[in-house]
């Protein structure tokens, strides 16, 4: 297929436009050539093309045809519909040629009928062989390799906190024919025809989570769409800043996400937040581990953020939401939340909501949530409350809250194409869970077994940052034991326990890379209960004795390190344990 040619043109159209009555777009029906424009300032200003749609395969195509194609087009008429796209006025020019697209079945059907009935039924079943091969016949590398991961799961001690393991329906959905349809837009407002199961689905799904955060629909509107919380992170800077305004995240070494922010010690913007974005980070007391509530205030008054956000990957802790509240409305910030960690504890009434506080709420999908890996945004929506003083003076100065229109624009068009509809179908599963009974013992669970491994591990005399745990994960501080994160890390994950290696404060404030963040969702949805948590404890105790060892004989450098953990018998023998272990508990979904 050629792709140096379209049939789509693209332009701004000025607000004086002669239609008053702009309609909704029908565009790129695949098999009608149009034109698509969209107005600026200027009338005269010429179309800029644009690539959309490509046009039919041309070798294929006989001369003859084409030129019979060229004929027939000269007497198309062009047919204007102008409409807006949030805001935007734009015109679509569309021949009026359906029957004459190059694509069309007159071509094949002239083909058709002179080639041979054999001929083309073995086209046919050429094109068609694939289509009901299952993955084994299909390509037995992939599943190789994907049947190899499902051992390593099924075998192993999952400790990482933002991992989860989702259940056969969720699984279903995701890998399923609704990956097939094209649907750019909102529900009802899509730019392809046929998707009107598609819109039900998307509805389903917005309702169930508002269900599932105790949100009514008057005051909260919610986007499902973005592909992971990163981009549901960025999607709503873009809708709501300029290049350049400036945002207020934890900093990632005390334990945000870098999708608010963040320059390594030697200036380098790392995440996209910073690239587009100015972004200050605020901290953690590196001699408590929690927020550093009074820091926070005054550098956000001083920086004066258009957002604050609060929500990070490794805190252990409750938010204050109302002293981020009280402190987003004296710099008049709106106030973010990145719940992804924690989205399931507050679904569960597990841990403190921050609905009540904040203007917008963001989430992945995936991790104590227990749903398939994607981003979602929840916004304010409605009036604004009479209290929030200086909200109420920002911006246009309305009493109304404007994030719907500016958020579901940045999702789409902005920063996504069309979204992953096998993806929300399979949320919308989840969060039919999320709303039962089942749920809410399940992330009850989630805590006690933290609790239970926080206790576990303070008893064999562990040090804990923050002392403990309100929500669902730990973070270990290793330098205490002599170890660093990297190496415990790596013997760990030798003995098939995995988990990840985190940042610590100093004393001093200076940051190492000295401990370990410990989660319970995903051994939780396996089916593991407090003694089975104190179990693992031990196995963790017996890794720190291994590392240490391998350590004081090799030294703690990587090159050194690594070549003491080869053949040693030691990890062998845990590693069989840790294995005969977990093998106890089902994979969910793949309990055959
Ligand atoms: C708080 C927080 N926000 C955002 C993310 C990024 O999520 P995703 O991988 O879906 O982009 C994470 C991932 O761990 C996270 O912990």
């Amino acid at each position: 297929m050629t792709h140096t040619q379209s049939n789509l043109s693209i332009g701004f159209l000025s607000h004086s436009s002669t239609n008053p009555t702009p309609r909704r777009p029908r565009i790129a029906d695949d098999d009608k050539p149009f034109s698509f424009q969209i107005d600026s300032a200027s009338r005269d200003a010429p179309p800029i093309p644009l690539q959309l749609m490509d046009q039919q395969t041309k070798e294929e195509i006989g001369k003859e045809e084409r030129e019979s194609d060229d004929e027939e087009r000269d007497d198309e008429e062009e047919e204007v519909e102008e409409f807006r796209i949030l805001g935007h006025s734009m015109c679509l020019k569309r021949r009026r040629d359906g029957e004459s697209s190059v694509s069309s079945s007159s071509y094949s059907s002239k083909r058709a009928s002179i080639e041979p009935v054999i001929g083309l039924e073995s086209r046919r079943s050429a094109v068609r062989a694939w289509g009901n091969q299952p993955l084994c016949v299909a390509d037995p590398d992939v599943c190789g390799m994907m049947e190899k991961e499902k051992q390593r799961q099924f075998k192993g001690i999952e400790l990482i906190a933002s991992e989860n393991f989702v259940c056969r329906a969720v699984m279903e959905a995701l890998g399923s024919h609704l990956t097939n349809k094209y649907s750019e837009g909102m529900p009802g407002a899509r730019y392809y025809g046929g998707n009107q199961f598609i819109d039900e689905i998307e509805t389903l799904c917005c309702e169930r989570a508002l269900t599932a955060f105790g949100l009514d629909s008057d005051n909260w509107g919610v986007n499902v769409q973005p592909y992971s919380c990163t981009s549901a992170n960025f999607a709503v800077y873009t809708g709501l800043l300029l290049p350049g305004d400036r945002i207020m995240g934890l900093d990632t070494p005390s334990g945000g996400n870098t999708s608010h922010g963040y320059y390594t010690p030697n200036g380098r913007k790392v995440s996209g937040a910073s690239i587009f974005f100015e972004s200050l980070p605020y901290k953690i007391n590196p001699h408590t581990g929690y927020v550093d509530y009074d820091k926070l205030e005054e550098r956000a008054l001083d920086f004066r953020p258009k957002i604050l956000i609060c929500g990070g990957s490794s805190y252990p802790r409750e938010w204050d939401y109302s002293r981020f509240r009280q402190i987003a409305d004296k710099c008049g910030a709106v106030l973010m939340c990145d719940m992804a960690q924690i989205s399931g504890l507050i679904a569960a009434k597990e841990c403190v909501s921050p609905f009540d506080y904040c203007d917008i709420v963001t989430s992945t999908t995936h991790k104590s949530l227990r749903g398939p890996r994607g981003g979602i945004i929840f916004y304010r929506k409605g009036s604004k409350p009479r209290k929030r003083g200086i909200l109420l003076t920002q911006g246009d100065g309305s009493d109304r809250y404007d994030f719907e229109d500016k958020i579901n624009f940045a999702v789409f068009p902005a920063l996504q194409g069309g979204p992953h509809n096998n993806h929300i179908a399979a949320l919308a599963v989840a969060l039919k869970q999320v709303a039962t009974p089942e749920y809410t013992a399940y992330m009850q669970q989630v805590k006690k077994n933290a609790q239970a491994l926080g206790s576990a591990l303070l008893r064999r005399n562990c040090k804990l940052i923050t002392g403990g745990t309100d929500n669902h994960m730990l973070l270990w501080d290793l330098r205490p034991l002599g170890l660093t994160g990297k190496n415990f890390e790596k013997v760990c994950e030798m003995c098939h326990i995995t988990l990840n290696k985190i940042a610590i404060f100093d004393d001093n404030g200076t940051i190492t890379p000295g401990g370990v963040r410990l989660g319970t969702p995903a051994m939780t949805s396996r089916g593991c209960l407090e003694a089975d948590f104190e179990t693992m404890a031990d196995f963790l105790l017996r890794v720190v004795q291994i590392t240490s060892t391998v350590q004081k004989e090799h030294g703690k450098l990587q090159k050194a390190f690594l070549k003491g953990l080869q053949n040693n018998k030691d990890i062998v023998e845990v590693r069989t344990r840790v294995e005969n272990f977990a093998t106890q508990f089902a994979l969910p979904g793949l309990d055959e």
